[in-house]
């Protein structure tokens, strides 16, 4: 399919289907572990951190611990009150890190204000970072260097992958420069990688002629948590549309009252578009498969040999 922007809408649009990719790879790792579990070696184990009680937290992690289970892998829930200190935070991440049944953790974000989180980041070991987001692994994914990359943004370039969309040579406008997504997909994007090679345009909230230059994007790639915020009016015809928003919205037609959202008017854009991600069911479900697979290429030693 040609995703080269042309003067005209497109009849159809395709939907990019994160659910199912993200489905796939969980059969993929699943296989993988059952085969060393085989050879003799020990599933992999990924242990979580949760402070607090946000609802959307909640979900996350507890989907990040049933995904473990439906892969073969151990998983460790470690949930810690909203009052815990930031000393007694880094003293956990430490047992963790000395943990050798521990293959790889993350701290799920965002931490009470009291806490510095880049602290935290910094406190977790390169070699089970496996959310990506210690500057060790930053600063050799910009280097090029094998690295355990940042889940969202590796998730949305494997659904590029699978869905065989072109990039090369492609503009990508990323709207959002969060070190979680927006700064990191848009680094991915412009190497010199399969996909890559990328024009990219990393817009923010100083971004001035913002819809101009999203008209622009074949691939756009939004990622500022504000629900909506993409209209038809800022998309290109043919464009390939990636929503990472994943807000709450009140929905009273929903049993828990709420709806989750993403930051692309759906109904408007897509068929404008070539293809798009839906919210939920896209790029959500990646990032948790994506974690998944560094877990085991950190119980594998893949980057950091042991
Ligand atoms: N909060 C939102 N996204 C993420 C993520 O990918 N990892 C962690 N640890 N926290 C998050």
């Amino acid at each position: 399919m040609p995703m080269t922007p042309t003067s005209e809408a497109p009849a159809t649009y395709r939907l990019i289907d994160g659910k199912q990719t993200a489905e796939d790879i969980k059969v993929e790792i699943a296989a993988e572990v059952v085969q060393r579990k085989a050879a003799g070696q020990k599933p992999p184990h990924l242990a979580a951190i949760l402070v607090g009680h946000d609802g959307g937290s909640e979900t996350y992690v507890r989907n990040k611990v049933l995904a473990c289970e439906r892969v073969g892998f151990e998983s460790t829930l470690l949930r810690y009150e909203d009052t815990i200190t930031e000393a007694e935070l880094l003293a956990k991440v430490d047992e963790l890190n000395q943990d050798e049944q521990i293959d790889g953790f993350i701290v799920q974000l965002p931490l009470p204000k009291h806490i510095d989180p880049n602290k935290v980041i910094e406190a977790i070991r390169p070699e089970k970072d496996v959310d990506g987001f210690h500057p060790m692994n930053i600063g050799r994914m910009v280097a090029g260097l094998p690295a355990l990359l940042p889940a969202t943004p590796s998730g949305i370039v494997e659904l590029l992958r699978r869905y065989e969309l072109v990039t090369d040579g492609k503009h990508c406008v990323v709207i959002g420069r969060s070190n979680i997504v927006g700064t990191p997909v848009s680094i991915l994007l412009a190497k010199n990688l399969e996909p890559g090679n990328c024009t990219v345009t990393l817009c923010h909230s100083r971004t001035q002629n913002l819809a101009e230059i999203t008209r622009t994007a074949d691939i756009l790639v939004a990622a500022i948590g504000r629900p909506g915020f993409v209209t038809a009016d800022m998309v290109s015809p043919g464009a390939v549309v990636i929503d990472v928003g994943t807000t709450r919205v009140e929905d009273a037609t929903k049993k828990a009252g709420w709806a989750l959202r993403g930051d692309v008017s759906f109904e408007d854009v897509a068929p404008k578009a070539s293809y798009i991600t839906p919210v939920p069911g896209g790029v959500g479900p990646m990032t948790i498969a994506m974690l998944l697979l560094n877990t085991l290429r950190a119980a594998k030693g893949e980057i950091y040999p042991r």
